[in-house]
């Protein structure tokens, strides 16, 4: 049966991690499924994603980045989400458009309404059955990845990243029966282990509903 499922959170809250675990845990059990990520997953998209987190010398507005997120996620979306659902999987994509919701809406202040606008346009509408929130305090997820290079969005202060933060909490709060908020100070294997208590009761939710 087919499933979206999306990880958002913050600077080193774990999504790569989790989405990979749960990646295993399917193709373990011979669940056809994809895994993706944002932004990139496609050659065009990888491309874009280089330019958004590592570009030094130009300069790149807020809106611009709005675009271009926009466009690599139209990309995977066509070429990537869309099919591979309609084959019958269940598609994990590390980051999608809540990420673009929260870091240049909430981040970056721009209007909350033009950000949506545009993310309904990228994606034409395709939204996630379970959008999973790895929720951690802002320091915490960064200093998980202080040991690696810092890009343009980890190089941001401390409250660029709590608006982020808020905004994830909003967005959820808002919408209470797609997302799944998580607390990522816990363990992996714990956070595993709930991450797979929902996903489990959606795909026999799916079987069952098939039967009937
Ligand atoms: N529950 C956890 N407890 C402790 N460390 C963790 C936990 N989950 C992930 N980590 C570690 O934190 C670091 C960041 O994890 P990961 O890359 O999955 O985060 P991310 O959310 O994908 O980050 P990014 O936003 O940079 O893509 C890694 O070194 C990972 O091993
Ligand atoms: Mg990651």
């Amino acid at each position: 049966m087919s499933l979206f499922i999306t990880f958002e959170g913050g600077e080193g809250s774990g999504k790569s991690v989790q989405a990979k675990a749960l990646f295993r845990r399917l193709s373990e059990l011979a669940v056809p499924a994809l895994l993706t990520h944002e932004p990139g997953g496609t050659p065009f998209g990888e491309r874009m994603g280089r330019w958004l987190k590592w570009a030094k010398d130009a300069n790149i507005s807020a809106l611009t980045e709005l675009m271009l997120f926009n466009a690599s996620r139209a990309q995977l979306v066509a070429e990537v989400i869309r099919p591979n659902l309609k084959s019958g999987k269940v598609v994990i994509c590390d980051r999608y458009a809540d990420s673009t919701i929260v870091y240049q809406g909430y981040g970056r202040e721009l209007e909350l309404a033009m950000v949506k606008a545009t993310n309904k346009a990228a994606t034409q509408g395709l939204r996630p059955d379970l959008t999973i929130l790895l929720d951690i305090p802002a320091e915490e997820g960064l200093a998980r990845r202080m040991a690696r290079k810092q890009d343009r969005f980890e190089q941001e202060t401390l409250v660029f990243h709590n608006r982020v933060r808020e905004g994830y909490l909003k967005q959820a709060a808002a919408e209470p029966r797609r997302w799944l908020v998580v607390d990522a100070s816990q363990s992996k294997r714990k956070i595993a282990d709930i991450i797979w208590q929902r996903v489990s009761r959606l795909l026999a939710k799916g079987k069952n509903d098939k039967r009937t």
